[in-house]
């Protein structure tokens, strides 16, 4: 999401005239666009101000501006100013296309900007966004998230779910497919819980999947709780509906769902996968899970083990739990000790790579339409619909369609060769 954050950010500046530079150190203006879901995210961004704090120094007309989910708490904006002092503009996740106008007048009148105003209007018509793949395209269906599951910080940074009106979705995706993009990724923290008063998820993807030329639609992310039944049936019915659900668990425990306040409990998340599979026997299924919540025994981290090898993901994102001030979790008892949970993730990650790989050796000798997006002197990179990563030979064009057939398996890579 943040991708896309940063490709509407690079569109509102050069609608000002303002060009991309090659590299940091030929710059005029600098802005760091930051990620507080985990505390990895936030550690490098100190990590790269460091480096900005030195090119600086040589260039002291250097513009300087850190945004985004990070900044957006004022505490840590306040301790930003005092620890980088060289920092010209601080301003949060609500007033990026506000972004080109605040360098610009702490250039001109060289003032240090502090705005963390928060601003839940969603702006009409299409996004401009410079986006940089030719092949795929992000669109954000929905802003913000009502769900406060007690481990995450994003509700606090990114304020109440709102929806895009679907006729803007519509005409920004159209735009986008008559432009030659063959896929669309609709964004939103929970796509499933998307309405705009008029029209909800189902709604929309019936609306996007029935538009005029050759493309796929995916979507990210889906809450288990939301993720109807009738979008399961249209995603099944629709060819231009990619048969790819990324649907995070984050714990196979009912006990520890429960402490992340998850509302749904693994009995209800495994008829939702089950529907899947019957309707869509070769979709993907990705998830999230967190490892090391508060409280979390050595059962209830089985649990996540059985209910990750009862699913069989095409691919996990795992993280080890990270405290997020300000959110219930973090104030929980039993926290659990690092060393246990990164050797409980390291179990889970070597368990998932055999699932993965004996799934990968599944697909040698089948055939897969390939999105190419990405080629390198007659080697190619792909995607297919259920979000399979093939690298393929042959006669390709990126951002094209092709049928690419898999010739072999190293571990979990796929590779192949156009048919
Ligand atoms: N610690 C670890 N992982 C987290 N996530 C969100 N908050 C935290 C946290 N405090 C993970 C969840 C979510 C993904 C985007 O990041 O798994 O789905
Ligand atoms: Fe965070 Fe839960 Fe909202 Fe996802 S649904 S953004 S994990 S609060």
């Amino acid at each position: 999401m943040n991708v896309h954050e940063s490709e509407k950010l690079y569109a509102s500046f050069a609608a000002r005239g303002t060009v991309p530079a090659e590299c940091a150190e030929e710059a005029n203006v600098i802005v760091l666009n930051t990620c507080c879901v985990r505390e990895g995210a936030e550690t490098r961004v100190i990590g790269n101000l460091g480096y900005v704090k030195k090119l600086k120094e040589r260039n002291k007309s250097l513009i300087v501006a850190v945004c985004g989910c990070m900044t957006q708490q004022a505490d840590v904006a306040e301790k930003l100013h005092k620890r980088c002092p060289f920092v010209n503009v601080i301003t949060g996740t609500y007033k990026l296309s506000r972004l080109p106008e605040m360098t610009e007048k702490a250039e001109k009148e060289g003032i240090f900007i502090l705005d963390l105003e928060k601003d839940e209007s969603v702006p009409r018509g299409a996004n401009e966004a410079m986006r940089r793949t030719p092949a795929s395209a992000f669109v954000n269906i929905m802003y913000g998230c009502n769900n406060f599951c007690t481990y995450c910080i994003v509700p606090y940074v990114k304020g109440r779910e709102r929806s895009r009106n679907a006729a803007d979705i519509e005409c920004e995706v159209r735009r986008l497919i008559d432009e030659g993009r063959r896929e669309i990724v609709l964004l939103g923290q929970n796509v499933n819980s998307y309405n705009d008063g008029d029209t909800d998820f189902r709604g929309l993807l019936d609306r996007l999947s029935s538009l005029p030329g050759d493309y796929w639609i995916k979507f990210m992310t889906s809450h288990p709780k939301d993720l109807s039944d009738d979008v399961i049936k249209i995603i099944a019915e629709r060819p231009a509906l990619a048969k790819y659900i990324h649907l995070p668990l984050q714990s196979g425990s009912d006990r520890i769902l429960a402490l992340m306040n998850r509302k749904y409990d693994i009995t209800s998340y495994m008829r939702k996968i089950d529907l899947i599979r019957e309707l869509m026997p070769e979709a993907g299924l990705t998830s999230d899970i967190i490892i090391g919540f508060p409280t979390e025994t050595e059962e209830d981290y089985e649990a996540t083990e059985n209910a990750v090898r009862r699913v069989g993901y095409n691919n996990l994102f795992t993280f080890i739990y990270s405290k997020r001030t300000g959110t219930p979790a973090a104030v929980m008892d039993g926290q659990v000790p690092e060393p246990v949970k990164k050797e409980r993730i390291a179990r889970l990650i070597d368990i998932q790579a055999g699932i993965a790989n004996a799934a990968a050796k599944k697909c040698v000798g089948k055939t897969y339409r390939v999105l190419c997006d990405d080629s390198d002197g007659g080697r190619h990179t792909g995607k297919t619909s259920d979000d399979r990563v093939i690298v393929f030979d042959g006669e390709a064009r990126t951002g094209e369609f092709t049928d690419v057939i898999v010739t072999h398996a190293k571990n979990s890579k796929l590779y192949g060769k156009v048919k």
